[in-house]
């Protein structure tokens, strides 16, 4: 299992003061910072673009940027989001034309690759991408917003991820997205995630610090 890694959403940070708020959430202990790009179209909301990337890039920003596209259709702008800055690009398979083009497009770009499974979405594709992805994001909300509670159900299908990971012999990331928060995260540590979403949960608290500590130490729980 890979070691566990802590992605502040910046969809619930202070919008006016985003490039503070993303050293801010680092220098609090933060691994990846979390890009949610929203289209108004495959989810409706609309949000950042590559120029944002590049704009954090420009700012200083060096911690690995986890860009996660909630866009249809996506290949046309992978490259702007690879050369702007980021370094994991996921995109939902409902908005590819062809999964595996899309995978390849994407590491073709040198950045690592992922697929997200939405709630209502069967693993039933994991099996035959293995060989062309680095992460694997299983939402936990429907995508479009931040805030919302966690799909309970997604600990199971979470579980069945990991199995599929472990069986493999690919070095894979296992990552939760929606409604991640520190009463929550041991269970979701436990059922297999290494790779920890939280939006609200972080931004919402006034010390990013003691929270993001806070969920460290229930993830440690959870590999004891
Ligand atoms: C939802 C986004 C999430 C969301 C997480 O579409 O993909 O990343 O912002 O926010 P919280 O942690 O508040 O559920
Ligand atoms: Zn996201």
């Amino acid at each position: 299992m890979h070691n566990a890694v802590i992605a502040p959403s910046i969809l619930s940070a202070d919008m006016s003061n985003l490039g503070k708020e993303t050293k801010s959430v680092l220098a609090a202990g933060a691994d990846f910072i979390h890009v949610d790009v929203m289209d108004n179209h495959y989810v409706p909301n609309l949000t950042f673009g590559p120029i944002v990337v590049k704009a954090l890039r420009n700012f200083g920003i060096v911690a690995p940027l986890d860009v996660h596209l909630m866009i249809k259709p996506v290949d046309r702008i992978i490259p702007e989001f690879a050369e702007a800055g980021a370094d994991y690009i996921t995109f939902h398979p409902e908005a590819s034309e062809n999964i595996e083009h899309t995978l390849e497009l994407i590491r073709q770009c040198e950045c690592k690759s992922g697929i997200v499974f939405n709630p209502a979405t069967p693993l039933d594709i994991l099996g035959r991408v293995l060989d062309k992805i680095d992460i694997v994001l299983l939402m936990s909300v429907n995508p479009g917003f931040g805030g919302q509670p966690f799909i309970e159900p997604v600990l199971d299908k979470l579980s069945h991820a990991r199995e599929i990971i472990d069986k493999s012999k690919y070095d894979i990331r296992l990552e939760i997205d929606g409604g991640v928060k520190i009463d929550n995260i041991r269970k979701i540590a436990e059922a297999g995630a290494d790779t920890f979403v939280a939006g609200s949960a972080i931004f919402e608290t006034d010390n990013y610090g003691s929270t993001i500590a806070m969920m460290r130490e229930q993830i440690a729980l959870a590999n004891n």
